[in-house]
């Protein structure tokens, strides 16, 4: 693996053994000192060009993590706003000694250009383009749900194959279901999406998964069900159907959630816009794994980096501990 672009990418090994390691990246966490000597002496850049809280956050988090020099660049407030280019920003970064960059950008293919155009060498994470990836999003979910509904020991080594997700809301907008369907997938899980037939994107019928319209014959043949918010600043035309018709067909609250069977989690990526697409209540609720997903996020992340710069086959199960 030499970039992380796309969750479609990632074959059923590589897409575990990241999960796998998350899971030794996790018990840092839970230690004194929490940090890993892995990625001393070198510098990472977050080259964020949208917005973003837990992305930008937990991959900073991770960097630290892992002893690297962190470089935080937001499009916001730089050279970007006089003009100067991708490739001129990245070029830039590199000079400065890179050794990878992380970029979240709002048009779709801007991870894949970089990494591919030769304008620079440093590997490239791709941390949400546009409306096409996101998959460290799909990783950290993944990672969520074998822990809870595969086990025991968090599922270590195993896929999802079997397990039911059912994935729901502004499916068109959404590079989190995009980058879901083509991991859980990989995994052996079954997808379903579920949206109002205006938010669901053409050439569906091709993706690895099932599209239905009628939420609550859904809900109880789900393990997990995953909301999405709305992505109103995507949007051109006029939003339809209104918010409460929406929240009224698509939105979870408790009277559907009491519909799942009782071991199924409900996920979030978050941001979540509480009374739309999820009900305070069902947000709030014991099932409800959004937390657990933004912890989730920091040990992928760790994970993911850790395997491009400085992980090999011999010290992935057991990345060396500054603890004595
Ligand atoms: N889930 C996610 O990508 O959230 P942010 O936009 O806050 O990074």
């Amino acid at each position: 693996m030499r970039h992380l672009i796309s969750a479609a990418d990632l074959t059923r090994d590589e897409a575990i053994r990241i999960l796998d390691t998350a899971e030794e990246m996790a018990r840092v966490a839970d230690r004194p000192i929490k940090k890993l000597p892995a990625l001393r002496g070198r510098t990472i850049c977050n080259l964020f060009f949208e917005d973003s809280t837990r992305t930008r956050i937990s991959f900073e988090a991770a960097e630290k993590r892992l002893s690297a020099d962190v470089i935080n660049f937001a499009a916001k407030g730089s050279s970007v706003s006089k003009g100067e280019s991708l490739k001129d920003t990245a070029q830039t970064l590199e000079a400065m000694g890179v050794d990878a960059v992380v970029i979240r950008h709002g048009a779709s293919g801007a991870p894949y250009r970089l990494a591919t155009s030769g304008w620079i060498d440093a590997p490239v994470v791709n941390a949400g383009d546009g409306t096409h990836q996101h998959p460290t999003q799909a990783l950290l979910d993944a990672f969520t749900m074998r822990r809870r509904l595969v086990g025991p020991d968090a599922g270590i080594g195993r896929d999802l194959a079997g397990r039911r997700i059912t994935v729901v809301g502004d499916i068109l907008h959404s590079r989190v279901a995009r980058s879901n369907v083509d991991l859980l997938h990989t995994l052996g899980a079954e997808v379903t999406l579920v949206a109002p037939p205006t938010l669901v994107p053409v050439g569906v019928e091709a993706w690895p998964c099932e599209i239905a319209y009628d939420l609550d014959a859904v809900l109880p043949k789900s393990d997990a069900v995953m909301m999405l918010r709305v992505q109103r600043e995507r949007m051109n035309a006029a939003f339809f159907p209104t918010e409460r018709e929406y929240s009224r067909r698509y939105g979870l609250d408790a009277h559907r959630m009491a519909r799942m069977p009782d071991h199924a989690i409900v996920m979030h990526p978050g941001p979540m816009v509480r009374g739309m697409e999820i009900t305070a209540e069902v947000a709030d609720s014991d099932r409800c794994t959004v937390v657990e997903q933004v912890a989730a996020g920091v040990s992928v992340r760790m994970a993911v980096l850790y395997l491009l710069l400085g992980g090999n086959e011999s010290d992935t199960a057991h990345p060396r501990s500054e603890e004595k």
